[in-house]
């Protein structure tokens, strides 16, 4: 199987994770496009999303999938995303898409984090992956030198040439060398830092179970 099919695999594997009547969290990237895709089948078995994204939303609404703002609703029973990492813990690098801050939002709303990712997706430590960071932008110049102090080499995310904007009107930073060996720790940390608005590590929002998907099958693994 390639890439793709794994994708599906899991994302119609993460059906079973939805609670029928209750509204779904959903989030943000390829993988979960696959899972949006599976959801159509059963839309009528639920009231409706919670979505991590402008693009999400734009895919649900689009297969008839009523869109719930956050704060119209109270706690979501489960929240359906990928990621870029995630490690032996359920520990995540998130914001790939750069839906990290909405991402963190909605599992953080959520019961259960149910993660869907291809294997290679599975790391032993966090930090392969450029860690996504989305920033206020006056911030960027101080926050670049910031992560030097720790060994990172940070960029600021591009788009045709401009840099991106997030759908919360902001800029992301790519940083790559970091050393994440404590990811709690270090989100805890880099989160104090001024003019940042999301850290994609997701330690305190980690996966409570990850579905991944490999030449075997889906394999569940509960942290
Ligand atoms: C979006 O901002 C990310 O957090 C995604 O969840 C992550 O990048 C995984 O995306 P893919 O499923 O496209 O690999």
């Amino acid at each position: 199987m390639n890439q793709d099919q794994l994708k599906a695999l899991v994302g119609q594997a993460a059906l079973s994770y939805v609670v029928p009547g209750e509204i779904i969290g959903v989030g943000t990237g390829s993988t979960v496009n696959k899972f949006i895709d599976a959801l159509a089948t059963i839309k009528d078995r639920i009231p409706g999303a919670v979505s991590s994204s402008e693009a999400s939303t734009a895919r649900l609404k689009a297969l008839g999938i009523p869109v719930f703002q956050a704060n119209e609703v109270g706690e979501l029973a489960v929240y359906v995303d990928g990621a870029d990492e995630i490690d032996g813990q359920g520990n995540m690098i998130k914001g790939g898409g750069a839906a990290l801050t909405r991402e963190k939002i909605v599992a953080a709303q959520s019961r259960r984090f149910v993660c869907i990712a291809d294997e290679s997706k599975r790391v032993a430590v966090l930090g392969r992956f450029p860690l996504p960071v989305e920033i206020i932008p006056m911030a960027t110049t101080r926050l670049i030198r910031q992560f030097a102090a720790l060994g990172g080499q940070a960029a600021v995310r591009q788009k045709d040439g401009v840099p991106l904007v997030t759908d919360n009107g902001q800029h992301i930073l790519d940083v790559s060398g970091l050393n994440l060996q404590d990811p709690r720790q270090f989100e805890s940390d880099v989160s104090q830092w001024p003019g940042v608005v999301t850290v994609g590590v997701f330690a305190f929002q980690k996966a409570d179970v990850c579905l991944l998907g490999g030449a075997s099958g889906v394999t569940t693994i509960e942290y």
